[in-house]
């Protein structure tokens, strides 16, 4: 399962790649609110930081000749590994069946809260779906289930469509797609900090830390033998 970053700001990106083997960034026009100013000012920060990885981007039109465009003029500035995120809404779908028969460009469907939209994504030819798992729990629904029957009909059916998994509150809804095998989360850094955070883990390096001080010195480590 890859695992992705669901934010803007190009510090927290730097940190989260230099601890963690992230694979991609993925971004939306509320995660670019966040940061303000021309969006494409900090995307191109954010491409020019991860070189060819995947980065994702949404597209604000909701006319499907408007998404086409919108999404060509993203592609153009930010680089073929750019996924154009669109909306799994009807006008989303034609506007993704265009790019499907007439470009190279590769798409995710977001806004996906249904089996259904990421079924017509899917045949609509897109390369990720991404259904957002906590919003999906909070419309009284359950998002990890919701995941689960989408890969199954995509893998029962063949389908080359790959599931992004997003929209996240905690790390056992991750948890729980990772045991499923889903092909790829995105996590905004608040999350992905909480992966690794255990106070149980520190106290425990202390202790070997400490052990080994105690006969070897302060400040010591096995590089000071031999
Ligand atoms: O990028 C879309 C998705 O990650 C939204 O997440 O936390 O706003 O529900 P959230």
């Amino acid at each position: 399962m890859r695992l992705l970053i669901d934010n803007a700001q190009v510090e927290l990106i730097n940190k989260a790649y230099e601890f963690y083997p992230i694979s991609g960034v993925t971004t939306n026009p509320t995660i670019l609110s966040k940061v303000g100013g021309n969006p494409f000012e900090i995307l191109r920060q954010i491409r020019e930081m991860i070189g060819e990885e995947e980065m994702h981007v949404q597209v604000i039109s909701t006319k499907a000749d408007e998404i086409v465009e919108e999404a060509k003029h993203i592609v153009n500035i930010l680089g073929r590994e750019t996924f154009v995120k669109i909306p799994a809404i009807d006008e989303g779908f034609k506007a993704m069946k265009i790019l499907s028969y007439t470009t190279e460009i590769s798409f995710t469907a977001t806004a996906v809260y249904t089996t259904m939209q990421a079924f017509i994504a899917a045949e609509c030819g897109a390369a990720y779906v991404a259904p957002y798992v906590n919003r999906i729990d909070n419309l009284g629904y359950n998002g990890i289930e919701v995941v689960k029957q989408i890969k199954n009909f995509l893998i029962n059916n063949g389908m080359e469509t790959e599931i992004l998994a997003a929209s996240f509150k905690n790390s056992q809804q991750v948890v729980e797609l990772l045991e499923y095998g889903i092909d790829a989360v995105t996590v905004a850094p608040d999350i992905l900090k909480n992966f690794v955070k255990n106070a149980a883990v520190d106290s425990a390096i202390e202790d070997f830390i400490s052990d080994f001080e105690s006969f070897a010195g302060e400040g010591k480590t096995m590089k000071d033998f031999k």
